[in-house]
This record gives C-alpha cells, sequence and structure tokens, in this order.
C-alpha cells in the first residue's frame, strides 16, 4: 500500500481553517435554515443544538482521532485500526461506506453550489432590485426549471473542486479558508443586521429560539441529528482524511470545540438573516430547499448598495462551498491514490467525473423528474439521495467510528491522542462515544424503520 504524505497542514491555525472551511458551507446557510423551517422553527434548533454537543462534537473527536492514529486514506485507516485494535480489518468498510457517500453528497453539492454561483451574475446584474417574494420565487423557479443552466453551473463548481483538489490541498485549501471564511461570517453578520432594521426581526428569532417542545418526535429527532452530521463533515470519512494529516501537537478535543462553534454560529446566524424577511414579506418558512435563495435576494433587492453586497455574499457562499466540496473529493482520492496507487490529479480528476455525472439525478429532480417519486410518497430523487446520505449514512457512519474509537480502541491509545491523560473530560467523551452517540443513532433510526 502506497504510504500517505506528510502532513499536508502547515500549522494549527492552516488546519483548523481547514477544518472550518470543511464545516461551514451550504449546510449552514442553505440547508440550516430551511431545515429549521420544515422542521417548525426552534423545537429543531434546540434538538440540533443537542445533537451537535451531544453527539456531533464527540464523534468528530473520534474521527479526527481514528484518522491521525491510522494515518491513512479512510479506508485504509480503518482497515488498519481495524486489524490491529478491532479484530478484524472489516472495520474498513466503514471507511468504504464513507468514501461511498462523500461521492453522493458530492454529487447533490456541487449541484447546490451552482445555484449559488448562478446568483453572483444575476445579483450583480441588479435581477433583484426592488423584487418582492413573489418575484424572486418566480427567478429562482426559472432557475430550477432549465436542466442546461443548471448543468453548465454544476460543471463549472466541480471543475473548480477538481482543480483544488488536484493541487494538492495545502496551496488551494489552506489559503482560501483562511481569509474568507472571516469574510463569510462578517457578510452573515451584517445580515443579521439587516433583518433587525428591515424585517420582522422580534418574529424570526422567536420563531427560531423559542421552542415549542411538543413539536419534537423521531422524524425531527433524525433529522437534526442527520444535519448535525452533515454540517459538522462527520460520518463519512471526511475528518478521517483530514485527522490523518493532522500533526501530532494539535490538541483534539480543543480543535473539534472550535470547529463546531463557529459551524453552529454560523448557522444560526444564516437563520436569523433568513426568518426575519421571510415573515416581513409573507413568505413561506417551510419552503424547502429554495429558501435562502428566495429570502435573502429580497433584502439584497432593497438595500442600498444591494446589488454588489448580494454578489459578493454568493461569491463567499460558493466559496465557503468550494471548501467543503474539497473535503468532500479529498477523501476519496485519498482512498484511490493511497489503495491504487496512481496520480492524485488523475484521481481528482476520474472521481470528480462520477460525482458530476450522479448529479444528474439531482439536476432532473427539479425540473423534468420533478414529479417522480422512486418509493411513492413524496420524496423526489433528490429527496431520496439526501435522505439517504444526510439521516441514514453519515449517522451510521458516525455511531460505528464512535463505537470503534470507545470500544475497539484501548484506553491508552485513545488518551494519548485525546491528549489530556484521563481527566474527567476524557472520561465524559469515552462515555459519550460508547454509549450515547450509539444509542442516539442508533433508537432514532429503529424508531424510523418500524
Ligand atoms: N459540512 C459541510 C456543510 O455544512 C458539508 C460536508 C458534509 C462536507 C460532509 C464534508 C463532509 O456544508
Amino acid at each position: 500500500m502506497v504510504q500517505q504524505s506528510a502532513p499536508l497542514w502547515s500549522s494549527r491555525f492552516a488546519f483548523v481553517m481547514a477544518a472550518v472551511g470543511s464545516a461551514v458551507g451550504l449546510g449552514n446557510v442553505w440547508k440550516f435554515p430551511y431545515m429549521a423551517g420544515t422542521g417548525g422553527g426552534a423545537a429543531f434548533v434546540a434538538v440540533y443544538v443537542g445533537c451537535v454537543l451531544l453527539v456531533g462534537v464527540p464523534i468528530l473527536v473520534a474521527e479526527l482521532m481514528l484518522g491521525r492514529r491510522g494515518g491513512k486514506d479512510p479506508v485504509g485507516t480503518m482497515a488498519g485500526l481495524g486489524a490491529r485494535f478491532g479484530g478484524t480489518p472489516a472495520w474498513g468498510l466503514v471507511g468504504g461506506a464513507g468514501v461511498l457517500t462523500a461521492l453522493l453528497v458530492l454529487s447533490f453539492y456541487s449541484v447546490i453550489a451552482g445555484w449559488a454561483l448562478a446568483y453572483v451574475p444575476k445579483a450583480l446584474g441588479g435581477v433583484f432590485a426592488g423584487a418582492d417574494g413573489t418575484a424572486t420565487q418566480a427567478a429562482f423557479a426559472g432557475l430550477l426549471g432549465s436542466p442546461g443552466t443548471l448543468l453548465a453551473w454544476h460543471t463549472a463548481f466541480m471543475a473548480a473542486t477538481v482543480f483544488v483538489v488536484a493541487g494538492g490541498v495545502r496551496g488551494g485549501v489552506e489559503r482560501a479558508s483562511t481569509w474568507l471564511m472571516p469574510a463569510l461570517f462578517a457578510m452573515l453578520l451584517a445580515l443579521v443586521g439587516y433583518g433587525m432594521v428591515a424585517g420582522d426581526f422580534a418574529r424570526g428569532a422567536t420563531y427560531l429560539l423559542k421552542p415549542d417542545f411538543s413539536k419534537i418526535d423521531g422524524g425531527l429527532v433524525l433529522a437534526a441529528a442527520g444535519q448535525a452530521f452533515f454540517s459538522l463533515s462527520v460520518g463519512l470519512g471526511t475528518m478521517l482524511a483530514y485527522g490523518s494529516y493532522l500533526p501530532a501537537d494539535v490538541s483534539i478535543p480543543r480543535t473539534s470545540v472550535v470547529i463546531a462553534l463557529c459551524d453552529t454560529a454560523c448557522a444560526i446566524l444564516a437563520g436569523l438573516a433568513v426568518f426575519p424577511i421571510v415573515f416581513a414579506y409573507g413568505l413561506d418558512p417551510s419552503e424547502g430547499p429554495g429558501l435562502v435563495f428566495v429570502t435573502l435576494p429580497v433584502a439584497f433587492g432593497q438595500m442600498p448598495a444591494g446589488a454588489l453586497f448580494g454578489a459578493v455574499f454568493f461569491a463567499l457562499l460558493v466559496v465557503a462551498a468550494l471548501t467543503s466540496a474539497v473535503s468532500l473529493l479529498e477523501p476519496v482520492v485519498a482512498w484511490g491514490t493511497g489503495r491504487h496507487g496512481g496520480s492524485r490529479k488523475a484521481w481528482a480528476a476520474g472521481v470528480g467525473a462520477v460525482a458530476w455525472g450522479l448529479g444528474l439525478l439531482t439536476i432532473f429532480s427539479f425540473n423534468i423528474w420533478a414529479d417522480v417519486r422512486p418509493m411513492g410518497g413524496d420524496r423526489t430523487v433528490f429527496d431520496w439521495i439526501d435522505h439517504l446520505t444526510s439521516s441514514v449514512m453519515l449517522p451510521l457512519g458516525g455511531a460505528l467510528l464512535a463505537v470503534f474509537a470507545g470500544w475497539a480502541l484501548p484506553k491508552e491509545v485513545s488518551a494519548a491522542e485525546f491528549g489530556t491523560g484521563d481527566t474527567a473530560l476524557f472520561r465524559a467523551w469515552r462515555f459519550l462515544v460508547r454509549v450515547v452517540a450509539p444509542a442516539a443513532v442508533l433508537g432514532v433510526l429503529l424508531d424510523r424503520l418500524t
């Protein structure tokens, strides 16, 4: 087997930025608001935050730990650690399932990022000037209705992702993340400020932050847990791959908390930017995947210099999505070069091409297949890919990694990687990955299946 390249990150700061870059993306700005909206607002947010703290962060720690200890691509890492500590190299299958999931997620991720890309010239051209919710809804529907346009933007975004990964992570991703992430954060803050002035901020904030716990059921918990995994980029090998490039002197628990804080802050800010506009303009909070593409343009259309502001915002969203897409492609490419050899460039291009092709399933779900419901019910093909990856594969993958880190990995090894010795914090983490995380995931999954 080909040995993994030397640590990729040039410093702790660079790693944190790259990991935050992976975590913060469409999941925060696009998916979180619309999932909160379809999940009834604050009840979803409360469960989501609970999932991040009790399940997401412990698994993030576990995944980085396994990645650093294994030191290979996700499959090689899990097979190697499995053979050494878990009784069988068949643990490599968990890594393999992760690689496959990453490919599927990348396929639709690139399509949605293409929407954001399409909105850069739209905003700049003043398409949204003075528009109300009905007009922005029509503009969005126009984009979705045109498979050719969607394909063009999807292709452009996937090409950019391949380009960055082909060039190696260090040059592109590190550099981009370090200043673009803070810029996106500032933009989100500004949008929240706009919502305070011009939107129905009180109603938006109440909707998002004052939970009605009677709304919580198994479906909501599964959706929130899935979103927590998706947003933190855990459960599919991204953090196994990033962990394998991690220098030994970086504190995994501390970095994990930083990642989770940045990630959750961005999601909540995005929600606080979106919902005041939803209520001020009589839009539907449960509108679904189009939510931010319908609400935020209303704000850009009304504010001074909104065309420029809007274009910059969507451009930043594209970059945030790019650093995440790169982290989806990276574990697959790491697996390819690590397992089978060959050049990084060739693997990046080949895997990118496969994900690009799979992306057609998502594109068509919004137009020519808009009425296709593969299993009856109301899920389109895209809804199925999204559901199976986010709500099934990621939680399952994450729970298996937690079980491995908690039960198979000897305590001395995990303590050494945790870096604090046998402290209360370490014991709390171990309890969470041994018991709480797997039980929570299996409980919700079983509840859904039966
Ligand atoms: N966390 C990213 C986001 O929120 C998406 C992602 C998921 C990236 C899984 C890598 C792995 O947009």
